[in-house]
């Protein structure tokens, strides 16, 4: 199989929506700006952050199977986030590529090293992940729910 990051068009925005089940889940993906329930076609600018870039990650039959963004983040690193796979995709590594080209992308394009994100302390499975790709927790720029993690 061979994944790739792409724009993704507005049907990738109607299978995005379709893994996005409850206001919870909701909340974690995508944060507060997100209301649950939404209209898929509503999604691009739901999502849509100032001078942000958002990515599909598209399987080798151009599906999509991941989303991710990234825009610039504090003193001059770039931040990543709304990253999600489609529920069937997971636990297979699918995850991880996508970060990793989500990440690679973000720093050819902004020039930034440094990657920052946040994280919902309860979301075990992509705080492991992150913690694995050498982000690590900024106590000092948290809160008692979300994570500020960075690379340095
Ligand atoms: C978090 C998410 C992106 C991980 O994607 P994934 O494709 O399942 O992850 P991968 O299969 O690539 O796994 C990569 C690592 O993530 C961690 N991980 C993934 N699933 C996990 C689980 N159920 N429990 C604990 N750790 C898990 C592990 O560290 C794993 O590394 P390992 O395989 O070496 O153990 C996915 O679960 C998801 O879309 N969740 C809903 C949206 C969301 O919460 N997004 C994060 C917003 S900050």
């Amino acid at each position: 199989m061979k994944e790739i990051l792409r724009t993704p068009e507005q049907i990738d925005y109607q299978t995005i929506a379709a893994w996005v089940t409850d206001q919870k889940s909701c909340a974690r993906w995508a944060g507060p700006l997100v209301p649950f329930p939404f209209a898929a076609e509503k999604l691009p600018k739901l999502l849509a952050v100032k001078g942000g870039s958002s990515y599909c990650l598209s399987d080798s039959s151009n599906s999509c199977i991941g989303f991710g963004q990234f825009w610039a983040g504090k003193e001059g690193a770039v931040h990543i986030g709304r990253i999600i796979i489609a529920p069937e995709a997971r636990g297979k590594g699918v995850g991880r590529l996508l970060c990793e080209q989500l990440i690679a992308k973000a720093r050819q394009s902004t020039g930034s090293s440094t990657v920052t994100l946040r994280v919902y302390r309860d979301n075990h499975a992509a705080h492991s992940l992150y913690s694995s790709l050498g982000f690590f927790a900024i106590e000092s720029e948290s809160t008692s729910d979300l994570l500020f993690m960075s690379t340095k």
